[in-house]
């Protein structure tokens, strides 16, 4: 009877058996989503992005994971697009059923795609989102990338003191959510230097002739171009002034800060001033560390979308090791929002902690970082750093 009770239940204990197993499989393999431009104009951040989330998780993973558990990344593709940032995210929320997600790498997608984080209520890591407003989006939406507000003054500031900068041309893409805000804080920073601004002229995405805005820039007769471009558009756009013999110093917001330039705009890269908490040339351990792994593993130098991927993995896993994670997804994104705020780390950009943002209406809402910037200067394909 004994026996034959023990029979019948062995199909029940390999039920449980499995069940249990599959508890501690979820566990054991922490999925993350990562969506991010992977081709298209802005594959030029989102590859940094993706080398520097792989390594940040492989390095986390050959360490023994976070409390015994392994990080699985999954990269979604979203190409830059507003559209396929969205359909990303519904697939990793919904269909994948990742804790969070990374991403996307352009302000523009973000402010289309949080939305849908936020109302699932799952946590939104930008990397790379530095236009304003994008953390005012709500709670759940978080980056470790520093505003466009934050950076560009200090840009300006150390710009103007070593070029002798007494008034710019300002150039800048007026249907981007990120050039856009780039714009307004650097004609704020402008304001608030009392430089002036010879001439204002705009381009849009996916545009390729600039001459006629930079032969108006010219004839201005300004110190410096004030530049906020992505990198698709202000590579060819350096290179065109070049070509009309304007030699002048671009100062650049975070889209212009890539290792790309130098590809892109080979001997006409020199002279474009940009600002960032991460610099090749910061000689800290942690940065050191980074910049000798990246390049061993990815056998070229990393750039600052890289880096500020790399420390987002590690800022993210300390949150997940303060939690307890229970099998139960909704509980578990909950618990992985609760704890990311207090978060404090010291990586490859330095020194970071989370600074809460408020909404339209006044209200706490997603969280930015707080973190100095350092600003550098280009030539012969290299990064030097200025004070
Ligand atoms: N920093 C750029 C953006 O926010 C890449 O779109």
């Amino acid at each position: 009877m004994t026996f034959a009770f023990a029979l019948r239940s062995r199909p029940l204990v390999v039920a449980l058996a499995a069940a249990s197993f599959a508890a501690a499989s979820y566990a054991a393999d922490i999925k993350i989503g990562a969506a991010e431009a992977l081709s298209g104009p802005a594959g030029q951040y989102g590859q940094s992005i993706r080398n520097g989330f792989q390594l940040a998780v492989d390095e986390i993973n050959a360490a023994g994971g976070v409390k015994g558990n392994k990080i699985a990344i999954q990269f979604e593709d979203e190409q830059g697009k507003k559209e396929q940032a969205i359909d990303v995210f519904k697939k990793l929320i919904f269909q994948d059923k990742v804790l969070m997600i990374f991403g996307p790498t352009l302000s523009n997608s973000a402010q289309a795609a949080d939305p849908i984080a936020q109302a699932a209520k799952i946590v939104v890591f930008g990397t790379s989102n530095t236009a304003d407003g994008i953390t005012s989006i709500g709670d759940h939406v978080f980056r470790n990338s520093v505003t466009e507000a934050d950076v560009l003054p200090e840009t300006l500031r150390v710009a103007a003191k070593h070029a002798n900068i007494k008034k710019v041309a300002v150039l800048y893409g007026n249907d981007d959510v990120f050039t856009k805000s780039g714009f307004d804080a650097f004609k704020k920073a402008l304001d608030d230097l009392k430089i002036p601004v010879t001439t204002t002229e705009t381009f849009a995405k996916g545009d390729v002739d600039f001459k006629a805005q930079l032969t108006k820039i010219k004839a201005s007769n300004p110190d410096a171009i004030v530049l906020s471009a992505l990198i698709a558009e202000g590579a060819p756009i350096m290179v065109q002034a070049r070509q009309l013999g304007i030699n002048l110093p671009f100062i650049g917001g975070n889209g212009m800060n890539s290792v790309k330039i130098f590809d892109l705009a080979k001997e006409k890269s020199d002279n474009l001033w940009v600002g960032s908490p991460w610099a090749l040339g910061n000689q800290t351990k942690e940065n050191q560390h980074f910049v000798v792994a990246y390049t061993q593993k990815y056998k070229a130098a990393p750039d600052q979308f890289g880096a500020q991927a790399y420390d987002a993995m590690y800022i993210a896993s300390q949150a997940i090791g303060k939690i307890k994670l229970s099998g139960n997804l909704e509980a578990d994104r909950k618990a992985l929002r609760d704890a990311l705020p207090a978060v404090t780390w010291t990586g490859a950009t330095g020194a970071f902690k989370f600074r809460q943002a408020v909404d339209k209406s006044g209200k706490p809402a997603g969280f930015d970082a707080q973190q100095a910037a350092i600003v550098a200067v280009t030539k012969d394909g290299k990064y030097s750093i200025e004070k």
